[in-house]
């Protein structure tokens, strides 16, 4: 494998644990998220750094709406006060900013506060922070394929790349690496076309916690994967063809 290939074009993170990093600080959950945000722009000044193109992040799911009123207004307060105190940072460091997420559900000030993040770093090229708000991959594969249907594609020309032109990550490849933080081992209905091949990694650290210590380790095991994509080990096919 070369160098190049060692690291990621594409990162993705499920951002977890805010809730038990504040709980155990005895803070309310609200800090936990705050804090996730520090956190967030920390780790893309360093994907940045290290060369990643696309770094797409879980910030809430299609299934949060179930958490507690007083929660879910707290995170969409968020969006506004993050927009309003980092936006101008990130677009000053070559970070374009993409929202993917069914925006018809949210609220016209958080909708704003999205366009506006898009609208000034649409030129912007070091690396592509893709924000997941109110996503989930089971809603992508769905409206991915409500958009085909009324654009009149025919069944028989509906193949996976067609399909993939209608998801909401068509601008990127699929990701590389896959992090999910807080302990949990699993998807959480995130990017699920899109992780097919992906690299999985799970870490124990509460997400607030987050930093250039536990992306490093991510990349290091990343780099030492070996990636088949269903086929075999080139060392070996070139091992039994010498034998
Ligand atoms: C992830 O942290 C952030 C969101 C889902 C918005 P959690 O809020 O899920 O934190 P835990 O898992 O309860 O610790
Ligand atoms: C996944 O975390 C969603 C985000 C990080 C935005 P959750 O905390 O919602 O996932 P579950 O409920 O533990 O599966
Ligand atoms: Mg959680």
């Amino acid at each position: 494998m070369d160098t190049v290939a060692r690291v990621p074009r594409h990162v993705a993170i499920v951002m977890d644990g805010n809730g038990r990093w504040a709980k155990k600080r005895l803070m309310p959950r609200f800090f936990g998220h705050k804090q996730g945000v520090d956190a967030l722009v920390r780790t893309v000044e360093a994907c940045a750094d290290r060369g990643i193109e696309y770094l797409t992040v879980f910030a809430f799911s299609s299934e949060n709406w179930k958490r507690p009123t007083e929660e879910v207004s707290g995170l969409m307060s968020l969006v506004l006060v993050a927009v309003s105190k980092y936006l101008a940072k990130l677009a000053g460091e070559g970070v374009r900013i993409r929202i993917v997420g069914d925006r018809s559900q949210v609220s016209d000030k958080v909708r704003a506060a999205w366009d506006e993040a898009e609208r000034t770093t649409a030129g912007n090229r070091r690396i592509t922070l893709s924000v997941a708000f109110n996503y989930g991959g089971r809603w992508d594969i769905v409206q991915a394929c409500q958009q085909a249907i009324a654009a009149g594609v025919p069944a028989h020309e509906l193949d996976e790349a067609k399909l993939g032109s209608y998801m909401a990550m068509n601008f990127a490849p699929d990701p590389d690496l896959f992090i999910r933080t807080g302990g949990e081992v699993r998807i959480s209905n995130f990017l699920l076309w899109q992780v097919a091949y992906s690299e999985l990694v799970f870490s124990d650290c509460l997400w607030p916690e987050f930093g250039t210590v536990q992306l490093d380790a991510a990349l290091a095991d990343y780099a030492s994967r070996d990636r088949r994509f269903g086929r075999v080990n080139s060392a070996d096919v070139a091992t039994e063809a010498g034998a």
